[in-house]
């Protein structure tokens, strides 16, 4: 398993571009199987979780070519069966079952299980699809979602910790060519789930208010193939963002949205972090001094909980008390043990993170867990004394392209590790 080896203290310089987010790129090459036609997704992040998409999708039966950043899909004949080696490598995958249900009238997909930061249930998902006048079966792990017709229908998405991204994306991709309308309430907001929408109206579809908590979709007879150019990964810009304040760099961040990170900005800024704008730019850096923060994370447009563990390594090193609460995930600490390691002095209280910031954090060999928390690894291994080791960071390479190459670029000292 590969690892990176840091050598901290550098403040980053210079200029980074942005990929296509993860996020919206799954859901949509999702998408892709509601359409015998062919259809072409620009803005393709190079990522494990992308390829892995693609591997579904040719097990389903789809012609599926990767050519640079551009995937092109042909989804003429399908199969509505994925199996468990397939799902449970990537819980995202849970996202084609609303397409194949959509085109197929069934859809039987292995539970997806949970993962490091949750139980990651689906009933949401499953309640849309009945709300369309599908009958559930769940049986030895696979569930199963049947309809002789799909008819449009009123449903409500709202659950324990707000809406559901992926679930509102499966009840909007198995709504598309359901007879009638169906309207969707407590609909999830991110701007991932705006991508969808806008690329199954690109086939086609009738789909009004995505964005916003109230989502109408009025069915079709059939979609046609369409081409989308993907948003850019709202995350990995306030990764990078993150970074250039914890090494006391400047950077630009180039082609990110800045509208799609308010919460972000807003709460960079209260840190004591500088952003600037320069047409589509980005200009960010540390103020005179970083400052501590309180942070909530909340569905869109709230603090995102993918970029909880990134501002909490921030906090470690802003002088004073900053609280970090959790509250979309069950269990979404794990990069706490691990920044310990570095000198950080973190106290989990039930959903939140009391960070006592301040001193300054000293490299140690520390281990990758989930995503996210990786990411928080390597940006506080940038900022450390001395030298980290950031072990198992494939998890980095399911969602960061080329994450130590783009740090180089900024005058990093990362390298990686390739372990056979
Ligand atoms: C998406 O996951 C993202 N993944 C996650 O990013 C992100 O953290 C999450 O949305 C929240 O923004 C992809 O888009 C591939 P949810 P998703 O359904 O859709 C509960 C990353 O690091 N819930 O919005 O699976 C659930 O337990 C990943 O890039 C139900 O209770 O998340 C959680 O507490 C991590 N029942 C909350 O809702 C359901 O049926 C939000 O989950 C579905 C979800």
């Amino acid at each position: 398993m590969d690892s990176f080896l840091i050598k901290g203290g550098v403040p980053l310089h210079g200029e980074v571009e942005i990929s296509g987010a993860k996020n919206a790129v799954l859901p949509i090459m999702a998408a892709t199987l509601l359409t015998n036609e062919p259809c072409v997704i620009r803005r393709v992040p190079n990522l494990s979780d992308v390829r892995f998409m693609a591997q579904i999708l040719e097990w389903l039966g789809a012609k599926v070519k990767v050519d640079g950043d551009t995937v092109h899909v042909h989804a003429k004949k399908i199969k509505g069966h994925a199996d468990y080696d397939l799902v449970r490598k990537m819980r995202g995958s849970i996202c084609i079952m609303g397409p194949l249900l959509g085109r197929l009238n069934k859809a039987t997909v292995s539970l997806p299980g949970g993962c490091v930061i949750g139980a990651r249930p689906i009933n949401l998902h499953l309640k849309a699809f009945e709300a369309l006048g599908a009958k559930i079966r769940i049986e030895s792990g696979y569930v199963e979602a049947s309809a002789k017709r799909l008819v449009g229908g009123p449903m409500f998405l709202g659950g324990r910790a707000g809406s559901t991204v992926l679930g509102t994306a499966n009840a909007m991709m198995a709504a598309v060519l359901a007879n009638g309308v169906t309207t969707i309430e407590s609909a999830a907001c991110e701007p991932e789930v705006v991508d969808v929408a806008n690329f199954l109206i690109a086939m086609g579809a009738k789909i009004q208010g995505a964005g916003g908590p109230t989502v109408t979709i009025t069915g079709v007879k059939a979609l046609h193939g369409a081409e989308h150019n993907v948003i850019p990964d709202r995350i990995e810009a306030a990764t990078f963002a993150i970074a250039a304040a914890m090494t006391n760099g400047q950077i630009t961040i180039k082609g990110a949205r800045a509208d799609h990170l308010h919460a972000v900005i807003d709460k960079l800024q209260e840190a004591g972090v500088v952003v600037d704008h320069r047409g589509s730019d980005m200009i960010v850096r540390r103020g005179t001094k970083l400052k501590p923060s309180d942070v909530t994370t909340l569905p869109y447009p709230g603090f995102p909980t993918d970029v909880q563990a990134q501002m909490m390594a921030l906090m470690t090193m802003s002088p004073g008390i900053s609280i970090i609460t959790e509250r979309i995930f069950e269990s979404r600490f794990m990069h706490v043990s691990e920044l310990t390691r570095l000198g950080a002095d973190i106290q989990i209280e039930g959903p939140s993170a009391i960070v006592k910031g301040g001193k300054p954090l000293s490299g140690a060999p520390v281990m990758a867990s989930d995503l996210r928390a990786s990411a928080a690894l390597v940006i506080a291994g940038l900022a450390a004394k001395g030298t980290t080791q950031v072990n198992r960071v494939y998890h980095l390479d399911r969602g960061y392209e080329q994450m130590d190459v783009k740090l180089r670029k900024l005058g990093a000292r990362i390298q990686r590790i390739e372990e056979s």
